[in-house]
């Protein structure tokens, strides 16, 4: 594969201030070129019409059959220009996947007095190496197709490739991979391909069988009409949630956040997300046995798309996924919701990882 770097420094002397472990980071563009096949996603979206068309599919009793036609493809190669924010000199190097809705903000939120929930300065401190990095159509990367280009088995090659690339950039000897959300299962894929040394996952259950409150919850609407200035170079099949109301239902559990960080969640770090994701990982997930490193779960209680709303005595199946690994720890019970580092027990369970993967040798 071909890597290439352009580093820019990080110059903003605001964020700086506001973060002072900010110093040691980049904002970089890194291309990256991967072979991938394609399956063929059959939902056509162009309005709201549509997207609540598709809610309703994803969202029925009897689920209706995913939007998938035929196999599939033969690898396609392409070349995606990634945008990522490399920070740290530690050996131990945490590479970070957000979720749908969201964006690389979520790990470090650019908003006032926010420390408390900042994963990269709390892993900086903690003396890691840090990459995180907007998923391919997100935030800093390049746009692609929301149906050919934006799938699951094609963004873990891409997690595949930036954890590679950022190995060498920081010549760590050990790697975590660290996933929220969609964000966890591409963590688990790609540690059920390469071999990495522990992997952490939030906002996960391993389990699809309480989705359907989240979709339809999120209320999904079509992005470039909903905000035609911030998202109107993207096609109609990227979709974002409705509103901060709507946001919060999937994301957050009252009374265990600030209304201030929902509000910044969906106007800065909420970013749309495309319609070939989820059909795409729900065709392509089974188990990951192939994983052998340790594996942490960490869940906020009352989580809706993982759980439900309560993770308490469901993570057991979760441990299931994982048959091979050397070994799964869960914790199921932290009073939050979805995004857990958003919450106000974000530094307890900031903690929690670290004294995992310290325990890991990571
Ligand atoms: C919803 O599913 C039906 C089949 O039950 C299909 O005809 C329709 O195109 C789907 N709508 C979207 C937007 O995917
Ligand atoms: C994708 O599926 C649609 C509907 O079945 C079909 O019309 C189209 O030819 C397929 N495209 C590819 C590239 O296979
Ligand atoms: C900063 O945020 C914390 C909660 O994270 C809060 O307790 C504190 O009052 C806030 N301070 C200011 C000056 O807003
Ligand atoms: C990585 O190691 C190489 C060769 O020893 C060295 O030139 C480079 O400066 C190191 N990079 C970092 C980020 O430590
Ligand atoms: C299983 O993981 C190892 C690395 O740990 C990798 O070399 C191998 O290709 C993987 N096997 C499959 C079937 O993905
Ligand atoms: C993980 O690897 C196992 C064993 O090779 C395989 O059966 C499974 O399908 C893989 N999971 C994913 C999500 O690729």
């Amino acid at each position: 594969m071909l890597y290439q770097l352009i580093a820019f420094v990080f110059l903003s002397s605001n964020l700086i201030q506001a973060h002072p472990t900010r110093s040691k980071c980049e904002d970089i563009q890194i291309p990256i070129t991967i072979s991938s096949p394609r399956f063929n996603i059959t939902t056509s979206i162009e309005n709201d019409w549509d997207a609540v068309a598709l809610t309703f599919n994803l969202s029925r009793r009897d689920s209706v059959p995913l939007p998938i036609s035929g196999a599939l493809s033969d690898p396609v190669t392409s070349t995606y220009t990634i945008g990522a924010t490399l920070c740290g000199g530690g050996s131990s190097l945490l590479v970070l996947t957000h979720g749908i809705i969201e964006s690389k903000k979520y790990w470090s939120p650019d908003l006032e007095n926010s420390s408390a929930y900042n994963f990269i300065s709390a892993a900086l401190n903690a003396g890691y190496s840090v990459l995180s990095y907007d998923r391919i159509g997100v935030g800093t990367s390049s746009p692609v197709d929301s149906h050919h280009d934006a799938q699951f088995q094609v963004e873990t090659q891409v997690l595949n490739a930036l954890t590679t690339h950022a190995r060498h950039a920081t010549n760590a000897t050990k790697t975590a991979l660290i996933g929220h959300s969609y964000g966890a299962y591409l963590s688990a894929a790609s540690a059920n391909l390469t071999s990495v040394d522990a992997v952490v996952l939030s906002g996960f259950s391993g389990s699809f069988a309480n989705f359907a409150p989240f979709v339809a919850g999120a209320s999904w609407r079509v992005a470039k009409l909903q905000d035609p200035e911030r998202w109107g170079h993207l096609d109609a099949g990227y979709l974002v949630s409705a509103d901060v109301f709507a946001e919060t239902y999937v994301y957050f559990a009252a009374p265990y956040f600030e209304q201030r960080v929902a509000e910044w969640s969906y106007a800065v770090s909420g970013e749309p997300f495309a319609v070939g994701e989820l059909p795409s990982l729900l065709a392509t997930y089974d188990n990951f046995d192939n994983v052998t490193a340790p594996v942490l779960i960490v869940q906020g209680q009352f989580d809706v798309s993982a759980c439900g709303g309560d993770c308490v005595g469901l993570l057991g199946e979760a441990r299931k996924l994982f048959g091979r690994a050397r070994l799964v720890e869960t914790v199921e019970d932290l009073p939050a919701g979805h995004n857990l580092n958003l919450h106000k027990v974000a530094p307890k369970a900031f903690q929690m990882i670290f004294d995992f993967l310290a325990a890991q040798g990571v």
